[in-house]
């Protein structure tokens, strides 16, 4: 079946402006979050809903093909408690998936990170997503929360037939959390953690494309020879391929 209507969640964040852009002109897009966004291109919908609320969710899921979830605790979250990650990022999520199959939607997109699976001492690099992973203390409570959000994306995809694609981005560049990508001073492992917005973007349009990945999670970083998340299944399975890449950083060169 063939998806022309869009629910994103989260839509007014700093990513979502991104993946809004590169969406709206083919698909018609429904915007949710808890507060309107700054700007919406003509012809969307804006409806404020609270993911930790299943029936607004499920409300909103209503005639949806297809669901942009990218609502999380992302700012400012250091001094947040481990039962607000639960609520807004676990439960948020559970009741997303739960709205998609309530309401028919074929597929989920769901935005998860690099932080998802940190990658355990001894895994080669570049990190792939089947890699061994282990969780350290530093943002336990978000790399937690987004495992279990893509273990929720799984059960819901076997139990439901649910299609569902973990895409998680690396680094955003530009949010305005970080300084953004500079070389460190001696290089020994693949370092390079960014990705732009606009890559995502694609990734994350490349994933509502696809008509042969039913299920699946995808590193969404720069495309360069040293990034640290490995970027080439997502180039096999979904044709991404990134196009901001920083050239003039040297050490990336494909
Ligand atoms: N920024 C990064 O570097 C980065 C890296 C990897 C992954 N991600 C992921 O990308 C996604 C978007 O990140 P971002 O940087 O745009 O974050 P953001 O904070 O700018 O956007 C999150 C949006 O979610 C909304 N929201 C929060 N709680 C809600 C609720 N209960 N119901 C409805 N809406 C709610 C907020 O109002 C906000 O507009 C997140 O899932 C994040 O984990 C971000």
């Amino acid at each position: 079946m063939s998806i022309e209507k869009i629910l994103i969640t989260g839509a007014s964040g700093y990513l979502a402006q991104f993946i809004i852009d590169r969406l709206h002109g083919e698909y018609q897009l429904t915007l949710i979050d808890l507060v309107e966004p700054d700007r919406a291109p003509a012809g969307t919908t804006f409806i404020k809903a609270d993911v930790t609320n299943p029936a607004e969710i499920e409300a909103a899921c209503a005639g949806q093909d297809a669901v942009v979830h990218l609502v999380a605790l992302v700012r400012g979250r250091s001094d947040k408690p481990a039962s607000l990650f639960a609520d807004v990022m676990v439960k948020g999520t559970w009741n997303v998936a739960e709205a998609c199959v309530k309401q028919d939607v074929q597929k989920l997109v769901n935005i998860s990170s690099i932080s998802a699976c940190p990658p355990a001492p001894s895994a080669k690099l570049p990190y792939e997503v089947s890699d061994d992973f282990q969780f350290g203390a530093g943002d336990l409570y978000y790399a937690l929360a987004k495992y279990l959000g893509e273990q929720i994306g799984a059960a819901y995809h076997q139990a439901h037939g649910l299609d569902v694609i973990h895409v998680r981005p690396g680094v955003i560049a530009g949010d305005g959390q970080n300084p953004g990508p500079s070389a460190p001073d001696i290089v020994t492992d693949p370092w390079f953690v960014y990705v732009d917005p606009r890559d995502v973007a694609q990734c994350v349009a490349r994933a509502i494309e696809t008509q042969t990945v039913r299920y699946g999670s995808y590193n969404a970083v720069a495309g360069r020879t040293d990034s640290r998340f490995a970027w080439k299944q997502a180039e096999d399975d979904l044709g991404y391929s990134p196009e901001h890449n920083w050239p003039e950083i040297p050490g990336g060169d494909a």
